[in-house]
């Protein structure tokens, strides 16, 4: 069954710094997202150890929270029938290694931590995740 969905996404500190913006936006419209609210912004380590809150205590969270305030970033609300698992489809494996020819991870991702964008797993997790980078209003349609 198809639902309308949103989900939100980062394109993370490492595919900014390789100049991946436009091209992974691009990727975004050419696959039927529509893109409902976006911002370039920076985290600090405390934010990113609560938007990641769900991995504290995993061997990699130190490192994670490090690199995802290490610089900008930018965050989308997306909007598509089966938002959610479609976008985790283009963005390919967390491990690039693992990742589909023609997945943004596959293109852009140097390795599982510099995986160069983030999706929500889950419609509890897009709900918190949009939640935590966008107002009420700022979704509003
Ligand atoms: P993301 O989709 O943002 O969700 C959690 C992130 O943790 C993940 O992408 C990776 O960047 C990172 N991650 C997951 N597993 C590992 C791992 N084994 N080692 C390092 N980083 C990881």
């Amino acid at each position: 069954m198809k639902t309308l969905q949103w989900t939100l996404t980062i394109i993370k500190p490492d595919a900014v710094r390789k100049h991946g913006i436009g091209d992974i936006i691009e990727q975004f419209e050419k696959n039927g997202f529509r893109i409902l609210c976006m911002k370039m912004l920076e985290i600090s380590k405390h934010q990113a150890e609560q938007f990641y809150a769900v991995h504290a205590g995993k061997a990699f969270f130190n490192s994670l929270t490090d690199f995802m305030s290490s610089g900008p970033i930018v965050v989308l609300a997306l909007e598509k029938e089966n938002a959610i698992a479609d976008l985790r489809k283009l963005m390919g494996a967390t491990n690039p290694a693992n990742a589909e020819e023609g997945t943004i991870r596959k293109k852009w991702a140097t390795s599982i931590e510099l995986n160069a964008i983030h999706g929500s797993d889950a419609e509890d997790s897009a709900r918190f995740e949009l939640s935590y980078f966008f107002a009420g209003y700022e979704l509003a349609q």
